[in-house]
């Protein structure tokens, strides 16, 4: 498939989440088959202001490419100025129209902005003029269950000259809560012509299958099943060229927590590990027996050190 100028070896992606998708995360999605990566949502304002932690999120290699580089903010001169500044290293730019954390929406940005159409015209409008990186929305139903309006969001990005749209079809009032009601997905594809990503409690490879098959989506986006499964990704391609997907091993998981451990180290250094790669390695170890076990030791650990230590006893006894 194919978004402006960009061509995407396949139609499955791995989806921006703050506080998940860093570089570490990203390079496993993208060695299990992801054809593009998007970073968590990064601060016009932080652009602007350069501060330490956006640079951080803005912390990339090569084998990640093609990247796409988030944004989020309210005021068009500052996004088109965020989009210039990170165009170098992003293949494509998306904005976000969809987050529901009230420290975002308060300021105007996120989820806010579908309350705000003519806003959204501006933003979209500016970025368009600022870069001729292709660029995606990604954003969600509507504001609350009174105020969907994905529909006309959709047509103004369109005419402001969006190259793809990302739907994770809940209002902001809905957070993650309920289900994700995908009809809304194919309500867009029918109306329009650009791509359309779907998002959305995709937890399983049976479950991107049948998001294609339910909306007629171009692509799709792994959120939250990626968590500790990368293999999602390869499983869901297999089901959709009518192969046969396969469960990863005890051994596959191993080998790919612990590379995920290493990349962390070597990325971020020990002390950001140690609070990052927690949740990771539970995540791993999901549905195994004695996980609970396993949590609450790794949870304990003090240094990385002990942190392997606990990983590599964990596996060597696991069935
Ligand atoms: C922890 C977390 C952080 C997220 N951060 C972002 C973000 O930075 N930008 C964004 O557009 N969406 C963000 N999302 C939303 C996801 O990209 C995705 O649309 C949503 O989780 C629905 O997909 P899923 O049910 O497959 O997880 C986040 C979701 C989670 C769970």
């Amino acid at each position: 498939m194919r978004i402006g100028t960009l061509k995407l070896k396949n139609p499955i992606f791995s989806a921006p989440m703050a506080g998940i998708s860093d570089l570490p995360y990203r390079l496993i999605m993208k060695r299990h088959g992801a054809a593009m990566v998007f970073t968590e949502m990064i601060s016009a304002n932080g652009l602007f202001f350069n501060g330490k932690a956006t640079r951080i999120l803005l912390q990339s290699r090569q084998e990640e490419q093609p990247l796409a580089v988030q944004l989020f903010g309210d005021d068009p001169v500052r996004m088109a100025e965020a989009a210039k500044s990170v165009a170098e290293g992003a293949d494509l730019i998306d904005l976000n129209l969809g987050c529901p954390v009230r420290k975002v929406t308060r300021s105007g940005a996120g989820s806010a902005l579908l309350c705000a159409p003519a806003k959204v015209a501006g933003i979209i409008s500016a970025v368009r003029k600022a870069t001729g990186k292709p660029l995606t929305i990604k954003f969600r139903s509507g504001w609350d269950c009174d105020s969907v309006n994905f529909m006309e969001i959709a047509r103004i990005a369109v005419e402001e000259g969006v190259d793809a749209l990302t739907l994770h079809p809940r209002t902001r009032t809905q957070m993650f809560g309920g289900q994700a009601e995908w009809q809304q997905i194919r309500a867009l594809k029918e109306s329009l012509t650009v791509p359309v990503i779907g998002s959305g409690d995709l937890f399983d490879a049976g479950r991107i299958k049948t998001m294609f098959a339910q909306t007629g989506c171009d692509a799709v986006m792994v959120g939250r099943g990626g968590y500790g499964n990368p293999w999602i990704i390869g499983q869901a391609l297999d089901l959709l060229a009518g192969r046969v997907p396969r469960e990863p091993t005890t051994k596959d998981r191993f080998i790919t927590a612990r590379e995920h451990l290493e990349l962390c180290l070597e990325i971020f250094g020990p002390r950001k590990t140690l609070g990052q790669m927690r949740k990771h390695l539970c995540w791993y170890v999901r549905g195994m027996d004695n996980a609970t076990g396993f949590r609450a030791e790794i949870n304990q650990a003090r240094t990385i050190s002990e942190m392997s230590r606990r990983l590599e006893d964990f596996f060597a006894h696991a069935a």
